[in-house]
């Protein structure tokens, strides 16, 4: 572990001199299978990039009899949605146990090495050990955020024909009893794939089970024996997929493979956090998320962490619950996004009387640009001034925290995710794709080298990677987002350069949104950006051509109820505008930079326009954007 400011200087050094030499020590702390001689191999054109390529492994054999000497350990602390429910604990014998006769009913149900398996839970133990389970077996799980749409569902499980779909009875979430299952029958009307819906029950609702089809996972674990040996994964086999979305067309499926994945998280999830044996963590993120999948599963599993899962929301039974969370297990660590730390800094101070949180020794931030308000606000009140801040920018796509400070090892400045971690290459680019050398210049992020969590592809398309990651700039990786670099060499994230807008930390691609928007029968047409909000971070702003209609129609909530039938409520525009038409080029592209300086309050300076096929409608829409905000 990185200890002091000498210590992450020869780190970085070694491990941009000699990457090969420098993975190669750190996969010395793992259990192979058959250890890899070959460390890396890789081609950013095509792309193709392999790690530890003729090793032998199974993650979970690293999380469970690695550290077999700690399996009194505890694992998983699960908090429940209700206060006063009882928790759930499980040590790393007991998780083990859990995983394995998870994994045997999956093979019981014919799953096998390398068939896809959704997973569709609300954030109970079930989640991590379902995960856990497919991983065992070497399926690959792609774990879908319980608040998408039957329909987001149903894209997802047939783009990567899944065989099984996990899920439950139902999903308590703050005041609510969400019907999860109801929502897999929904997508199942159009997925031919799927042979079995493993059910497991939380809520207790009343659910319909389909003969055949649908299974009960409790039934099913009385039959099966506790005990499930590891499958030998190739280094480059299948972990998981994980969709997320673009600036064009459907959410692609993310993939990452086995060893370079595991070796990432543990090594970032150590580093960062800066985890000592004994910490409590929390991250309170949801599995559905990549922050899950890497910082609430594996990265502290893979280091013998104590880990918390929290199946609620902030702001349940009030918005003191994450505070008293905190004081009730003595959280060292503690992970959230802005968004969260915004919503609650709106409640009031109040809502923090009576926690003590003096447990903490690092706080943490991800999934958006955290703005200075919000980051004073979390340092004064949360950290107490005295714990460091690690604002961790990274994406679904690398599979780890890429640039972040090491606490009390690399100093914290507001809305910077400061510098690279060992083996991380960034580069800013001009547009033109030349290096901005200097410092204080924005440019475009890019990475130069690959890190061992890298994505390998985009499932069932590996066009589609190479012309979203590795096409804009040419033997780079291109991350999407701006970014600035100061005279210390700390980076700061400005956020995306392309046409995905992020809201609340959660990625929405504006095709996605348009494409939702325009099932609406009254809609002709229409465009979407982001602009500035003040929970959210950034907030969805749809303009909309209708058709004429002689009825008195409520279209704002007729289109938010579309997209919340098409993606989910993540995605539902905060404003919606009725124009009479959106600015075009000659070649019918939306010019999509007025339509956010409008949504933003701005009504000039809109650059050249001259390629505009109907200059007239900017006018008109500065109008009809007027009269909705007076
Ligand atoms: C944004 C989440 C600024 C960024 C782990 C990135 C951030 C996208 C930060 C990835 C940060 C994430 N500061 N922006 N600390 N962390 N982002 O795939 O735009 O859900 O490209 O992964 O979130 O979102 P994703």
């Amino acid at each position: 572990m990185i200890k002091s400011i000498d210590d992450y200087n020869n780190h970085y050094k070694s491990s941009v001199e000699n990457p090969k030499k420098y993975w190669k020590e750190y996969a010395n702390n793992f259990i192979w299978k058959k250890y890899p001689n070959k460390v890396l191999a890789w081609n950013f054109n095509e792309p193709d990039v392999k790690w530890f390529e003729d090793g032998k492994l199974n993650i979970t054999e690293n999380i469970f009899e690695r550290n077999e000497n700690n399996k009194d350990d505890i694992a998983i602390i699960w908090e429940p949605n209700e206060p006063d429910e009882k928790n759930k604990i499980f040590t790393y014998d007991q998780l083990f146990k859990e995983v394995c006769s998870f994994s045997n009913v999956l093979k019981k149900m014919g799953v096998k090495k390398g068939d896809r398996v959704i997973i569709y839970l609300p954030m109970i133990p079930e989640a991590a050990i379902s995960m856990l389970a497919c991983a065992r077996i070497g399926a690959v799980h792609s774990v879908v955020f319980a608040g998408f749409s039957a329909k987001s569902l149903s894209d997802r499980i047939n783009d990567c024909s899944a065989k099984v779909v996990i899920t439950s009875d139902g999903n308590f979430r703050g005041s609510k009893v969400v019907d999860v299952k109801g929502v897999v029958d929904d997508a199942l009307k159009s997925s031919q794939c799927v042979e079995n819906v493993l059910t497991i029950k939380r809520t207790g609702s009343d659910v319909s089970m389909e003969r055949g089809r649908d299974v009960w996972y409790h039934n099913q674990k009385n039959l099966v024996d506790d005990y499930c040996p590891p499958e030998e994964m190739h280094s480059e086999d299948l972990l998981f997929i994980l969709y997320t979305s673009g600036s064009t067309g459907k959410p692609k499926g993310v993939v990452h493979t086995c060893a370079g994945y595991m070796l990432y998280t543990q090594f970032t999830f150590e580093n960062v956090f800066q985890y000592s044996k004994g910490d409590t963590y929390w991250c309170t993120a949801d599995v559905g998320w990549i922050t899950g999948h890497s910082y609430i599963v594996y990265g502290p599993l893979l280091k013998g962490a104590k880990t918390i899962m929290f199946e609620g929301v902030p702001t349940y039974p009030d918005a003191s619950r994450f505070w008293k969370i905190v004081d009730k297990y003595n959280v060292n660590q503690f992970y959230t996004a802005p968004t969260a730390i915004r919503a609650l800094q709106s409640f009031g101070k109040q809502y923090l009387e009576g926690s003590s949180l003096k447990s903490l020794k690092v706080i943490g931030s991800v999934g958006e640009p955290i703005n200075e308000e919000a980051w004073n606000w979390y340092n004064d009140n949360i950290g107490k001034n005295n714990c460091p801040i690690v604002d961790t920018w990274w994406q679904t796509e690398t599979g780890g925290i890429m640039i972040s400070p090491l606490p009390n090892i690399i100093d914290c400045k507001p809305t910077y995710a400061t510098l690279p971690l060992p083996g991380i290459q960034p580069i800013l680019l001009d547009n033109e794709g030349n290096e901005i050398l200097e410092n204080n210049i924005e440019g475009n992020l890019c990475i130069k080298y690959p890190w061992p969590s890298i994505l390998r592809t985009t499932y069932g398309d590996h066009k589609r990677c190479k012309e979203t990651y590795f096409s804009t700039f040419k033997g780079y990786y291109f991350t999407g987002d701006g970014a600035k670099r100061d005279d210390n060499g700390f980076y700061r994230i400005l956020g995306r350069v392309d046409d995905v807008i992020n809201v609340s930390g959660h990625r929405i691609g504006t095709a996605e949104v348009e494409d939702a928007i325009n099932q609406n029968i009254e809609v002709i047409e229409s465009a979407v950006v982001g602009f500035p909000h003040e929970i959210k971070g950034q907030g969805i702003f749809g303009f909309v051509i209708i058709k004429d209609s002689s009825e008195k129609i409520d279209y704002f909530n007729s289109i938010r109820e579309t997209v919340n039938k098409h993606i989910g409520p993540i995605a539902k525009p905060d404003q919606i505008l009725i124009v009479p038409g959106l600015p075009k080029t000659r070649s019918g592209k939306i010019m999509r930079r007025i339509l956010r300086k409008i949504a933003s309050d701005e009504f000039d300076n809109f650059g050249d326009i001259s390629t505009l096929l109907n200059p007239e409608v900017v006018e008109e829409i500065i109008t009809n954007y007027k009269t909705l905000n007076n």
